[in-house]
């Protein structure tokens, strides 16, 4: 058991409670959270101007794809998507154990305790199965081709089979859709049985850009061309509700929704599933900016996610969330960093069923810790990390102390 003091506890609890000088005691688990606590417990002062909050939490990467820098194309989803399918097995081949650590490092710096990977392919399955991070392991089905589904459902399963070996309380496999318009419903449906038995999380895309918006409504736009040449298909393989309604009594994540209407985002709301915002990447690939406040109207959780760096220049999660606080000018920059950091912490947590994300009596001790000069307005802090804070001091995970 251990106590840490430090200037700010910001503890993401229901009311968004701060503590000044406030204090935690911890194994594990949280045991206690507040003021003046038991004396005879060993204690770490974190020190002047330090900041104790939850460890944040990425919810949507693509590890595998992270020797990427300057290799595939932006500014256009279709060419982005070309690009990624003509370098694809370079990409792969090219992050060996050294890319995937400078990966975790990255994240692990800018206080990410856990993050939910997709993985294509099952590479990345040798370091992830052992990093110190929590991982949700979503093992991703793709294919809309009825010739191809027998085999990639095959290797779907293989790869689900071989990552539940290293199941664990801190790796979680569990399953993702790639999305609608490239999984035929007969692999979905058998991936989401699989899941609902197995009471796994699932992660899909959804509603990513214009080109994915025209062909699901009505066969029409960048991806005609894309599906004509590359799959000779001349129809999308579901519409929009019969995707989304194949996730009914799953725990779904659904990510970008950029182009989401609002009949899908009512869908998504009454199956109490979430949203992944991940701004920087489709500012990379122009394909928009979720309306937060719309999700937020209708009750959807979202997190602030990275995506991979196969459309991001970092995986630095502090970064990710300025870069959201700045492109969304409509918002209040107060409301909205408190949001944010809501955003890639408690719901976050809740997203992926970590059972973390706040500094809460019973949660996990996944903390995180830096220094912050005094705050004349302790309602500032939120925003004073966002714009301040890009690595941070010390780290916990399962109360266990983390070398950074
Ligand atoms: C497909 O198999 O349908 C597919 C794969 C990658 C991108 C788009 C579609
Ligand atoms: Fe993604």
């Amino acid at each position: 058991m251990i106590k840490l003091k430090a200037n700010y506890v910001l503890t993401m609890n229901e009311k968004n409670e701060i503590i000044e000088n406030g204090e935690v005691i911890f194994d594990k688990k949280i045991i206690k959270v507040g003021k003046n606590l038991e004396k005879n417990i060993k204690t770490i002062d974190l020190g002047k101007n330090s900041v104790l909050m939850p460890g944040l939490i990425n919810t949507h990467t693509h590890l595998e794809f992270s020797a990427n820098q300057t290799t595939l194309i932006y500014g256009d989803f279709i060419s982005w998507l070309n690009s990624v399918i003509a370098k694809r097995e370079n990409l792969l081949n090219d992050c060996r154990s050294h890319c995937y650590q400078k990966a975790i490092n990255q994240m692990k710096k800018s206080g990410v305790v856990a993050f939910g990977e997709i993985s294509s392919t099952g590479l990345d399955l040798e370091q992830l199965k052992k990093t110190e991070l929590k991982v949700v392991y979503f093992n991703e089905i793709i294919g809309s081709n009825p010739a191809a589904i027998d085999a990639l459902y095959q290797d779907f399963l293989n790869r689900l089979n071989e990552s539940e070996k290293y199941k664990s309380e801190k790796f979680i496999p569990s399953i993702s859709i790639h999305s609608p318009y490239s999984v035929h419903p007969l692999i979905i449906k058998k991936a989401l049985d699989i899941a609902r038995k197995k009471n796994m999380i699932v992660s899909a895309h959804f509603m990513e850009s214009q080109a994915e918006r025209e062909w699901l409504d009505n066969n029409k736009g960048d991806f005609k061309i894309f599906f004509k040449q590359n799959l000779n298909q001349e129809k999308a393989v579901t519409s929009t509700i019969e995707f989304l309604s194949q996730f009914e009594q799953v725990k779904t994540h659904f990510i970008h929704g950029v182009w989401a209407n609002e009949k899908e985002l009512q869908k998504i709301s009454s199956m109490n599933a979430s949203i992944a915002h991940c701004p920087v990447s489709n500012r990379l690939l122009n394909t928009g900016l979720l309306d937060i406040e719309r999700v937020k109207n209708l009750q959807i959780p979202y997190s602030v996610a990275t995506d991979g760096l196969s459309s991001n220049y970092s995986l630095n999660l502090f970064k990710e969330i300025r870069t959201s606080l700045f492109m969304h000018t409509g918002l209040h920059p107060k409301y909205l960093a408190k949001d944010l950091i809501k955003s890639v912490t408690k719901n976050a947590g809740d997203i992926l069923n970590l059972n973390n994300g706040s500094i809460e009596v019973g949660k996990f001790a996944d903390l995180i810790s830096f220094k912050l000069s005094k705050c004349l307005n302790i309602e500032d802090l939120y925003l004073q990390i966002i714009l301040h804070i890009n690595e941070i001091e010390k780290m916990w995970i399962n109360g266990k102390k983390i070398e950074i």
